[in-house]
């Protein structure tokens, strides 16, 4: 009633935990702050009355203290089972590279395809391995209950298996900056994706095609669509207005003022050259704030982008 629809059993498993953890509390609030209320009215200072000392009773002091313990226990271990079931991966597990960086996500699954949103099949283990290009974030999805930090140097990982069809948040549960002001996507708050569950057929069928153009995209279509993908958006308009980057319009053949060097023309290596290392060569009136893009854009991807720069007169 308190959490998310669960999408997994692993996700209801964690659900029982918490309400027997929850009622648990309940009732030992109300039994312990009851006992209290009680006893103050009951054993209130009246006149005339002298308190005596009401010496030891050792059943009960026994049994108010044994008892926790086995509570305790109990409690200990729905945790550690808990724990373990989400640390061990079965081997059969289908292995999904995860990447975070300012301010998104990318799955790289084992056909090469690259994708912003997370697809898994429904009723098979899958496992990600995660890891941030930049700074720390942390991967969450409240519907499968799964939650992991992603350090830049680290790779760490974690499993689920989904139960049922359907879409659910991704949602970056760690500050990991971001620019105050305007309406771009450039921040934590814009580090949200979903993950699609998938009928098996569904997603054997998405492994297969794999990634690249869509049937019937072109190149430039397949660039502009990464570039709404990969949030690029965030910070390169397409209208000419400055963001924290320059605008891509008219930006291919365009020579720049760099903050060091010789100017230079923006043509397909150094296009290229700013996707992979941005702050090799900046252009002039512009901040070291782009992330590099290595490891998450593919040649042929940045290749796509640079034909739809190309369009942008
Ligand atoms: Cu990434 Cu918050």
């Amino acid at each position: 009633m308190q959490m998310p629809v669960a999408l997994s059993a692993y996700a209801t498993d964690v659900d029982k935990s918490y309400y027997i953890i929850y009622w648990l509390s309940v009732v030992l609030f109300i039994g312990i702050i009851g006992a209290a209320t009680y006893f103050c009215l009951a054993y209130k200072r009246k006149a005339g009355v002298r308190a005596e000392p009401t010496g030891h009773n050792n059943i009960l002091e026994l049994s108010w203290t044994v008892a926790p313990v086995f509570i305790l226990a109990y409690l200990f271990w729905i945790g550690w089972k808990g724990y373990v079931d989400m640390s061990i991966v079965p081997p059969n597990a289908i292995e999904v590279r995860g990447r975070a960086f300012q301010w998104g996500w990318d799955f790289e699954y084992p056909n090469g395809a690259h994708t912003p949103d997370l697809k898994a099949p429904v009723g098979k283990p899958v496992k990600l391995i995660l890891s941030s290009n930049d700074v720390l974030h942390a991967f969450f999805i409240p519907q499968l209950r799964i939650k992991r930090d992603t350090v830049p140097g680290m790779y760490v990982s974690l499993w689920f298996e989904a139960d049922k069809e359907g879409d659910a948040d991704i949602f970056c549960a760690e500050y990991c900056g971001g620019k105050g002001e305007g309406t771009a996507a450039i921040g934590h708050w814009a580090m949200i994706s979903k993950v699609h569950i998938l009928s098996v057929a569904d997603y054997d069928k998405f492994i297969l095609e794999g990634g690249g153009a869509k049937p019937g995209e072109s190149v430039p279509d397949w660039g502009k669509r990464l570039y709404v993908e990969k949030n690029c958006a965030g910070c390169h308009s397409l209208d000419g207005a400055v963001g924290a980057g320059p605008s891509w319009k008219g930006i291919f053949g365009r020579t720049g003022v760099m903050t060091a060097g010789p100017d230079i023309v923006a043509d397909e290596n150094y296009i290229r050259e700013s996707i992979l290392e941005p702050q090799a060569h900046i252009v002039k009136g512009f901040g070291p704030v782009m992330p590099s893009f290595k490891g998450i854009l593919q040649d042929k991807e940045i290749d796509a982008i640079i034909s739809f720069m190309k369009t942008l007169k």
